[in-house]
């Protein structure tokens, strides 16, 4: 295990002076990065950050939900993280009369505080380097040694740690190896958050956008096994200082996925499948945007599901225009091409790596086609929620699951919509998708996809379903012959054609889930190739740190953005009554009395909302805490800038920033905008 770590070690020392990119890993940053850091201003050291014995700032940073970072910043398990990542609790919390995704909300005291179903966190405890091991396995065993290893080694530390689950992940494509000791805690209750015109002010139209007005952070609370508030390893200073250019910065977190190191050929096949994501979406998205506009109810019961479904809609478009920009795929063909040339300059070389690129390139492009036709499938007809409903509902009956769970999905569903969106979406799956992915076999009178009136054929499937609204559905469920009849429910004959067309997709899928097998070896080439290259591995969910600074950036020519904002920038920007850019009264009042107290710049006396920096996160870094050089929170990370959209595969040093709420404005928004200052209480406050 010691010679992974020497040899990446060795290869990263030479980089390190380089710019700012990077998502270290924890265990690593004593030997990689201690030294670069200090020069950079922090003040902490690497056991400070992460240590597996003695408490470190690690302890401090957890995964919120499936998808997001969350901080704990009290010594009573008090969490702050993204509104946008609290957003799908809150809504699923709110009502009509109760909305507190729209309103803003603060639990007036902990009994107040709101248990939020199948809502988790997640503690990292420790992470031990196995790559020796699992690399032997694979290497005496193949695959399957591999995966067994891997069982066994999960299945013993699980045994070993009571109350801990323990997870083998995979870094640089499968060359390094590592054992993840968590602990999950699943009583965490809302405690508050702003209106959605403070948390989702600009919306998607600022969204992936500097310069920012958003107060993007929601608070919950970790309850322990006894239903007492969490006593936690370690929670976070805050400070209020507030952040200068130029400052130390460091982000702790959680990095879903990036490509860095994928080839050209990659690269074409994720662009192709995004492009039938993108065009579905924007069919789907414009006929939710019409109903939501239209009703609160409608808007309420969709914000979440709209809100995901834009988010990733506009991170690839501006993913394809910065790749046009910067001529990525050119770039990555070059640099393929010199690798290759050094690769044949030996042969030793070349027997490792001499078939890598051409294997991967092949696997790739071979795969374009059934990866688009798998993409096509699930934005289009699965996209519907009909049939979904269908099938949840039938699974959980079969498989002891709890039915329950699906009925409350209902709360969100509207079928009205929801037929709107079959018309749209089958129409256009019909008039992008092969013959043989055509959803034949609808019911008697639609045999032939090709032949359906859609108008006609989802009248019928939404008047003769049972599963258009839970009403219709419990009351269906009540009747003895439900059993026998459900399987002609035309919302279950539309889930089974649908169901037995992703069978023809499933060699794609595999491929996308596992990678393919060559990438190992290119990256292993890659690692002995780039001696002075930044070879941190690709982001894999597991948590990571980056450092860097507080920065400004140019996006062209004659144009410089400031680091920060002020909320003089959330009145220019207001239209009153709009769904994006209205602004709460009670923070116009604030804003007309300059009432901003202690959270005021000391330097200016506005108040500072968000802030921009060169740390390198990604998707999953959403709520993570940005520390200072003493590893005090001064803000949470939660979006990149439009210029930087090529990031997740090219960090361009000058243009890629990372978008930050200052803890300032979250300090605000709790106090004097949400009347909740008790909470502050508990914070460990440094001026
Ligand atoms: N772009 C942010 C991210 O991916 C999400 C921002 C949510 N805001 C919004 N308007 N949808 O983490």
């Amino acid at each position: 295990m010691k010679k992974t770590i020497l040899i990446i070690a060795a290869l990263m020392a030479a980089f390190v002076a380089r710019a700012d990119e990077g998502m270290w890993l924890l265990p690593l940053l004593k030997s990689l990065n201690a030294d670069v850091m200090a020069a950079e201003g922090c003040r902490l050291t690497p056991e400070q950050i992460y240590s597996v014995n003695q408490s470190s700032l690690k302890d401090a940073v957890v995964i919120f939900g499936r998808g997001c970072t969350g901080e704990i910043i009290s010594e009573e398990g008090l969490l702050v993280t993204n509104h946008h990542c609290g957003y799908s609790s809150i809504q699923a919390l709110s009502t009509p009369e109760h909305n507190y995704l729209m309103d803003g909300w603060w639990a007036r005291s902990r009994a107040e505080e709101i248990p939020v179903p199948g809502l988790d966190v997640t503690f990292l405890v420790s992470m031990e380097d196995v790559s020796d091991r699992a690399n032997a396995a694979r290497d005496q065993e193949g695959g399957e040694g591999l995966q067994k290893f891997i069982e066994e080694l999960e299945n013993a530390a699980s045994a070993s740690n009571p109350g801990c689950e323990a997870t083998v992940e995979s870094f640089y494509s499968g060359n390094v190896y590592y054992l993840i000791l968590y602990k999950k805690y699943d009583d965490v209750r809302f405690v508050g958050a702003p209106p959605s015109a403070v948390g989702k002010f600009g919306g998607d139209t600022d969204n992936w956008v500097w310069p920012r007005h958003t107060g993007d952070f929601s608070m919950f609370r970790v309850y322990d096994k006894d239903g007492k508030p969490l006593k936690p390893r370690r929670s976070l200073e805050i400070s209020l200082k507030g952040v200068r250019e130029n400052d130390f910065t460091m982000i702790l977190g959680y990095p879903g996925s990036t490509q860095r190191y994928q080839t050209a050929a990659e690269l074409e096949t994720m662009l192709a499948s995004q492009e039938v994501s993108i065009a579905c979406r924007t069919i789907r998205q414009d006929v939710l945007k019409k109903w939501m506009a239209a009703d609160p109810v409608i808007r309420l019961k969709y914000a979440d599901k709209y809100a995901d479904s834009s988010n990733g809609w506009k991170k690839w478009q501006g993913e394809k225009l910065s790749f046009e920009r910067i001529g990525l795929l050119d770039q990555k063909r070059r640099e393929e091409a010199a690798f290759q040339q050094w690769v044949d300059a030996d042969t030793l070389r070349q027997r490792k790596y001499g078939s890598a690129l051409r294997e991967i390139s092949a696997a790739a492009s071979g795969s374009t086609g059934a990866l688009c036709t798998a993409y096509l499938l699930f934005e289009a007809p699965f996209s519907i929620e009909l049939p979904q409903l269908a099938l949840q509902y039938l699974r959980a009956g079969m498989e002891d699951g709890d039915p329950g769970q699906v009925l409350a999905q209902y709360k969100d569903y509207d079928a009205a919509v929801d037929k709107d969106v079959a018309r749209v979406m089958l129409d256009y799956y019909r008039k992008h998708a092969s013959e043989a992915m055509a959803l034949d076999s609808l019911g008697t009178g639609y045999e032939r996809f090709a032949d359906i009136d859609i108008d006609q054929y989802v009248d019928y499937l939404f008047a003769e379903s049972a599963f258009t609204s839970r009403e219709k559905l419990e009351k269906a469920a009540a009747d003895t012959t439900f059993a026998l009849q459900v399987l002609d429910d035309p919302a279950v004959v539309l889930a089974n054609v649908m169901m037995g067309k992703m069978y023809g997709v499933i060699p794609a899928l595999i491929m996308l889930q596992y990678g393919i097998p060559a990438s190992r070896t290119y990256t292993a080439g890659l690692l002995e190739y780039y001696g002075d290259r930044p070879l941190y591995p690709d982001a894999n969910f597991t948590m990571r740190l980056t450092y860097g600074k507080v920065l400004p950036y140019e996006p062209k020519d004659g144009l410089k953005y400031e680091y920060y904002t002020t909320l003089e920038g959330v009145m220019e920007k207001e239209i009153p009554g709009d769904m994006e850019f209205d602004v709460p009264s009670k923070l116009k009042q604030l804003y007309q009395a300059r009432d901003y107290g202690r959270y005021a710049d000391k330097k200016d006396g506005r108040l500072h909302l968000c802030f921009i920096t060169d740390n390198d996160i990604t998707g999953g870094n959403s709520g993570s805490p940005v520390l200072d050089a003493d590893g005090r929170l001064v803000g949470l990370a939660f979006d990149g800038s439009w210029e930087s959209m090529s990031s997740d595969v090219l960090f361009e040093p000058e243009l890629t920033r990372c978008i930050c709420v200052d803890i300032r404005y979250v300090l605000f928004c709790v106090d004097k905008l949400g009347g909740a200052g008790y909470l502050l209480k508990e914070m460990k406050i440094k001026k």
